[in-house]
């Protein structure tokens, strides 16, 4: 191989699958091609659904399929289409934008052909794409106005003129860029941001094009909603924030900020000394949230998680009902939604594709749609009325650990605004809130637990099964503990409501199956009790959560790792940090990469 030819170039192009159609393999991999000149190139993250029509019309025409993805059907599209070309001068961008009227599905795509050298081309529909910008330089404009089809020269500057008249003819011609100037298009910020902090998010159906070291952006389509430009944000994400630093993986890292993303969660927003909380991307919507019917919150994994955990809780402090929905299945069913609820889109990414189509589902029919989540920028941030962003930082780790506690938090946030007012509430607040004031301490009280979990894991990370068991406020933690343990060290393990212990789960207990219990000091510790006997009674060998003032539980534990006392609605933050490290510490024992595991993506972004 000629390395120097190699990195002569100015542009390269390459993606990390997710593997929809076809295995993970070589030639499934990206690029695919249109031919074996390459005359057309594609990356592609999404999901294509019409791809068997498409592909079945291309073969008609002669094109022999080498992989088995989806994506493949969209380089054959665009040869095809420029093959067909009415005129010799069609721009690259004019077949691009052919090509995706004919697709169905979700994409962010980048295109490439030798047909248009010094020429890329980049769109997207349903998934996320933004363009990085770095320049030694000032640049001439901030904004890129967005023009509506491929034009000549001339009609650029006519429009240019007419549409944004502060910028002159030439900034709008090239919109921005000269050869000082680079340019990335990715996924996510993170890929990026060590290159550059100043990002466009691109919305659906704009296409850009980067002509010689210039970028300009149009749309496929006009719609009177329309932005007329897209402006260049400068992110407050650095590089060290994606760094792993002293820990052994970004898991682990992240489950060791707990103590600092749950301040930065709160920062600016809970006043310990007045015990008053103010969301300010709520404050604007807070009256009509109150005259609602119900509150709906949608998620996917662990974020739908820390709405199980947060229930309770809004129930409590809101007096409406709380339904909390896994976004496919909230979808698969149709479900009722009104002009008078006010449905939560709870997400890490921002950009989940079941809980991204659920909100569009919501909001047409007349919702008013609340976001939370840890992407600045992303499609569910910018879809929704009003939001809350957690603040977490950057979370690299496919397991979720801090956007968890974080989410968990500003959900009891919100409904600690929502109760300012309610006189009968007002002792139950400060319980709360002083609770958020301790929580910091007293998540490093439970780090420093890690080598005992460390022991545990030691004992347990042979076994095949592991059950988690709990009940009211904690069992979002056996949820969310067991997801932990599936995910990372592909052990068998469930999550199981301590209520419904002897209508099933009684049945996988004897000698060999460990179980862990989170039995802690609220309304349900006599529940638990009887769940514990129950589980002894069958010679299980409970590993017990528990909370340092309870003296009974241990005495029947095979193990316990006790937890400091918090108020019982905050409590399910501090039982969750345990098994994230025993999920941590099993994965390494296991001999896994904790924060690649198979199969997983960190953000999903097909449904
Ligand atoms: C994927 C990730 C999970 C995450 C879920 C929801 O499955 O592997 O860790 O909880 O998506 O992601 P979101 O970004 O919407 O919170």
């Amino acid at each position: 191989m000629d390395l120097k030819a190699d990195f002569e170039t100015h542009f390269g192009i390459a993606h990390t699958r997710w593997a929809t159609h076809g295995v993970p393999n070589a030639v499934n991999s990206h690029p695919q091609r249109s031919d074996k000149r390459n005359e057309f190139v594609v990356i592609h993250n999404g999901i294509i659904t019409n791809y068997k029509d498409l592909k079945k019309f291309l073969e008609t025409k002669g094109y022999e399929f080498e992989s088995e993805t989806d994506t493949e059907t969209i380089p054959k599209l665009i040869k095809y289409m420029y093959d067909n070309r009415e005129s010799e001068e069609i721009s690259f961008s004019a077949l691009v934008e052919r090509v995706i009227s004919q697709l169905e599905g979700a994409f962010a795509l980048v295109f490439k052909s030798i047909h248009y050298p010094g020429e890329a081309i980049a769109t997207r529909r349903g998934s996320p794409l933004l363009i990085g910008v770095r320049s030694k330089y000032k640049l001439s404009t901030e904004q890129i106005p967005v023009l509506y089809r491929t034009c000549n020269i001339e009609n650029v500057k006519k429009i240019c003129k007419t549409r944004m008249k502060r910028l002159d003819s030439s900034t709008c011609l090239h919109a921005i860029g000269d050869k000082a100037v680079e340019f990335f298009f990715a996924s996510d910020a993170s890929a990026i941001i060590e290159h550059t902090n100043r990002v466009i998010f691109l919305e659906d159906d704009d296409i850009a094009a980067v002509a010689d070291g210039k970028l300009s952006i149009h749309r496929l389509k006009r719609s009177a909603s329309d932005d007329p430009s897209r402006v260049i944000q400068t992110l407050q994400m650095e590089l060290q924030q994606i760094m792993k630093g002293n820990f052994s993986a970004f898991m682990q890292k992240e489950i060791f900020e707990q103590p600092e993303s749950v301040v930065n969660t709160m920062r600016g927003r809970v006043n310990f000394e007045t015990k008053s909380v103010l969301l300010g991307g709520l404050k604007d919507h807070l009256k009509e949230i109150r005259r609602c019917r119900r509150l709906i919150i949608i998620g996917c994994g662990t974020s739908y998680h820390a709405a199980v955990a947060t229930r309770q809780v809004l129930e409590e402090l809101t007096e409406l009902p709380v339904m909390v929905e896994l976004a496919s299945d909230f979808l698969d069913r149709n479900t009722p939604v009104f002009r008078d609820d006010v449905c939560f889109f709870i997400s890490q990414s921002g950009e989940t594709a079941d809980t991204l189509m659920a909100l569009r589902y919501c909001k047409d029919r007349g919702a008013l749609t609340v976001g939370i989540t840890n992407t600045v920028g992303s499609s569910i941030s910018r879809e929704t009325d009003c939001g809350v962003h957690i603040n977490a930082g950057p979370e690299i780790g496919v397991a979720s650990t801090k956007a968890y506690t974080s989410q968990f938090i500003s959900l009891v946030m919100f409904g600690l605004m929502m109760s300012e007012d309610r006189i009968s509430l007002q002792i139950r607040r400060q319980e709360i809130i002083s609770g958020l004031q301790m929580l910091p301490e007293m998540i490093k009280e439970v780090l420093s637990l890690d080598e005992k979990i460390h022991d545990l894991a030691l004992e347990l990370y042979k076994q095949r099964s592991l059950l988690v068991m709990g009940r009211g406020y904690n069992y979002a933690t056996c949820l969310e503990g067991a997801l932990k343990i599936k995910e990372i060290t592909y052990m068998h393990s469930e999550g199981i409501l301590a209520g419904e212990l002897k209508h099933g789960p009684l049945a996988l207990v004897d000698k060999h199956m460990p179980v862990i219990m989170v039995i802690m000091k609220d309304a349900c510790f006599t529940k638990c009790q009887n769940a514990l006997q129950q589980v002894v009674a069958r010679q299980g060998r409970p590993i017990i959560l528990s909370s340092r003032e309870d003296t009974e539980s241990s005495k029947f534990a095979y193990k316990t790792i006790e937890l400091p006392h918090i108020v019982d609605c905050l409590q399910g933050v501090l039982s969750v940090i345990p098994l994230q490290l025993l999920s941590f510490h099993l994965a390494v024992l296991r001999g896994y990469d904790v924060d690649f595991p198979r199969n997983l993506a960190k953000s999903v972004t097909v449904e």
